[in-house]
């Protein structure tokens, strides 16, 4: 089973990010041949700063390092790293309708948070299926905002089975009864449905870009403040808490054990301890998750060479897996490249 999976650098990591993408990530390194990319391309859509980009790439190279992927067992690597990424973007777009991209989510939702409305924002889920078709992935562990685009890959790559394989039939799409095996493999989302979408400090979907964002790697005091200020209400010490009336809840449940979960509905329902309470309690397990992960960092940013050798070889392993499906995808398109 190929997994595969990737996470722009057009920001740093929050928690939102771990528990709805990367922790995943790191478990299913154990059940398959698992392939984890830094979506720099796509985060040249929102970040104009070439020496930031550079930066924000190994940045989430460390983040994947420190929080346990294990460079032995999966494969890490930029998808600069692979450029057949973007001849495939080309061949796909040049079978997408457009009527398939302007019904995106992301899309819509990005423009009117005040990101350019460009080409390359638009098409940007033409190449996220380059990336995940690329690979001939299986499966694709993705927070719930992604699974349009997993539903958008499938149908591109329907598209191109269709043209381009002849007696493809989308109804055995891998040839398993008999049929002939598509080209491009369609690809099924893996959705983490306990933490599909975790609140930010003011309630709303933690984001990069909605300033509501617990970071994993920022300093203690500013990591403690940002803690302290999740939004509460008046709900008194004594009183019974609401657990949909502010994101402390939801966020406790992402780290407590069921134990300490118990006892924390218990004290919910009763009443007798003040939010204050159950942040200092947060901010305690954020540090007792995220401690190691958090000294393994600094020491990995010291060694630039390594984390550089890690990339080098992930991009060996990635352009392998690559080289037979975009060799058949020009043999069966008709894009001819000479051999050096
Ligand atoms: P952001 O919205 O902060 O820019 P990305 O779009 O780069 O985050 O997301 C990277 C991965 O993290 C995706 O798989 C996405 O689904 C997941 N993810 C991001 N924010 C959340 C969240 N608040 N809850 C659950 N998963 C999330
Ligand atoms: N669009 C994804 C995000 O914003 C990142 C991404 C790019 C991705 N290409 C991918 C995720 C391929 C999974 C597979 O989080």
């Amino acid at each position: 089973m190929r997994i595969l999976s990737g996470v722009q650098s057009s920001g740093k990591l929050h928690l939102g990010n771990y528990f709805g993408a990367i922790k995943q990530f790191i478990e299913l390194q154990h059940q398959g041949d698992a392939f984890y990319f830094i979506a720099n391309l796509h985060a040249l859509t929102t970040v104009r700063d070439g020496q930031k980009l550079r930066d924000l790439t190994r940045d989430v190279a460390l983040d994947f390092l420190a929080l346990g992927l294990d460079p032995a067992k999966a494969t890490l690597f930029r998808q600069s790293d692979v450029p057949e990424v973007t001849e495939l973007f080309w061949i796909l777009s040049s079978l997408t309708p457009l009527g398939l991209l302007e019904r995106a989510h992301s899309f819509k939702d990005k423009t009117a948070r005040g990101i350019s409305a460009d080409l390359g924002l638009f098409s940007y889920p033409v190449l996220m299926a380059a990336d995940i078709l690329l690979y001939g992935a299986d499966v694709v562990p993705v927070g719930r905002d992604q699974v349009q685009h997993l539903e958008m890959t499938r149908d591109i790559a329907t598209k191109f089975n269709l043209a381009f394989v002849p007696k493809w039939d989308a109804k055995d799409p891998d040839g398993l009864k008999g049929g002939t095996p598509g080209i491009l493999k369609l690809p099924r989302a893996m959705v983490q449905e306990s933490s599909a979408v975790v609140p930010g400090i003011d309630g709303q979907k933690m984001s990069k870009s909605y300033g509501n964002a617990i970071d994993l790697f920022d300093e203690d005091g500013p990591t403690k403040k940002r803690i302290m200020s999740i939004k509460s209400d008046s709900t008194p010490l004594e009183a019974p808490k609401d657990r949909d009336a502010t994101p402390i809840y939801a966020l406790l449940k992402l780290f407590a054990s069921p134990s300490d979960m118990n006892e924390i509905e218990r004290t919910f329902d009763e009443g007798g301890k003040g939010w204050g309470h159950y942040k200092q309690q947060l901010a305690d397990l954020f540090v007792a998750t995220f401690g190691p992960a958090r000294a393994r960092r600094k020491e990995l940013a010291a060694d630039h060479a390594f984390v550089e050798s890690v990339l080098v070889a992930g991009a060996d392993r990635a352009r392998a897996a690559a080289a037979p499906v975009i060799e058949k995808v020009r043999a069966a398109s008709g894009i001819v490249v000479a051999r050096r």
